[in-house]
């Protein structure tokens, strides 16, 4: 079960030990070395990261680690600036093998980190653009239960589903508080480099929000991109395609079992939630929310 032995906090926010305290404390993210061309997608885990990066990949397929012939599109922050220890052998392969310094650009770039932790200043003083993608934080915490079943076998558990919701409200997951992180990255506003997107109108009409990343972007796309976007990032052919996780080390994923491509619809917490349930985390979640920005998806 996620305990408080699992985390230690900086800045109110529960780290997993993977990280390490002293450079989360001393903010060593800004040291990483932004370019003005980069692209940054920042969430909460379990928000629809891996999707919005297969969809930038669809959108253009000139992102560096691509043109140096690796097969994952994006670089990791965390993982290049915060870690004490990696996931398994293949993620300290990636990070001593990859110089990031020397790939070529535009870079993709993601990041779960709080926006009072993330470089902020760097990405003002660069000028680089990032699209913060939210989820409705019932299905997020559904997907977040079966993601830590599946992922890292027997190395973290978050126990039953009532216990993973528990740890959830109380702050006692990967991440948490989600209130503060999601409003704390609105708070950032979507005037200058920030584009809020939300994995509910991805799923409502994607050809829209295509248009709204290429817009903020100022890359423009065809017809004909939208439509291969659409195509290629679909469910089931985004399953088909990360199925055999190679960023991974073999037995760390049940088999099976793929923790970045689950169901991926909208409103699988009704089938997860019971009312009292749902209840109790409106109570502490969602009045929380509506404060915060109303363009927060909360269900
Ligand atoms: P579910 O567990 O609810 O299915 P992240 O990438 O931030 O870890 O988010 C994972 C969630 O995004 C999972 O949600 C996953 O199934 C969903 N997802 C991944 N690819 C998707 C796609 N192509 N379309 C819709 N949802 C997708």
């Amino acid at each position: 079960m996620a305990t408080a032995a699992d985390h230690f906090t900086v800045d109110g926010y529960a780290f997993l030990r993977l990280f390490d305290k002293k450079k989360l404390e001393s903010r060593a993210a800004d040291k990483f070395q932004f370019r003005p061309n980069d692209v940054v997608v920042a969430s909460f885990p379990k928000s629809g990261t891996t999707w919005l990066i297969e969809i930038l990949k669809a959108m253009y397929g000139d992102w560096g680690l691509l043109k140096v012939g690796h097969s994952e599109s994006a670089i990791f922050l965390e993982e290049q600036t915060l870690y004490s220890s990696y996931l398994g052998k293949i993620r300290q392969h990636v990070v001593e093998t990859i110089n990031i310094d020397d790939l070529p650009s535009p870079r993709l770039i993601y990041t779960h980190l709080p926006a009072t932790i993330f470089p902020c200043q760097a990405l003002k003083d660069k000028g680089v653009k990032l699209i913060y993608i939210c989820r409705n934080p019932k299905d997020v915490v559904v997907s977040q239960y079966y993601f830590w079943k599946a992922f890292i076998k027997g190395a973290y558990s978050t126990g039953s589903w009532e216990q993973t919701l528990q740890s959830f409200q109380e702050s006692r997951l990967q991440l948490t508080p989600w209130v503060r992180h999601v409003g704390d990255w609105y708070q950032k506003g979507i005037k200058d480099n920030v584009l809020h997107v939300t994995y509910e109108e991805m799923k409502e009409d994607l050809p829209r929000v295509v248009d709204k990343i290429a817009e903020f972007l100022q890359r423009p796309v065809t017809k004909e991109d939208i439509e291969r976007v659409v195509t290629t990032t679909a469910v089931d052919a985004m399953r088909n395609k990360l199925s055999n996780l190679a960023f991974v080390d073999e037995g760390m994923v049940s088999e099976g079992e793929n923790p970045f491509v689950r169901k991926g619809t909208v409103g699988d917490w009704k089938n997860h939630f019971t009312v009292a349930q749902s209840e109790r985390f409106d109570a502490i979640i969602g009045e929380k929310v509506k404060s915060v920005n109303r363009n927060i998806p909360y269900q």
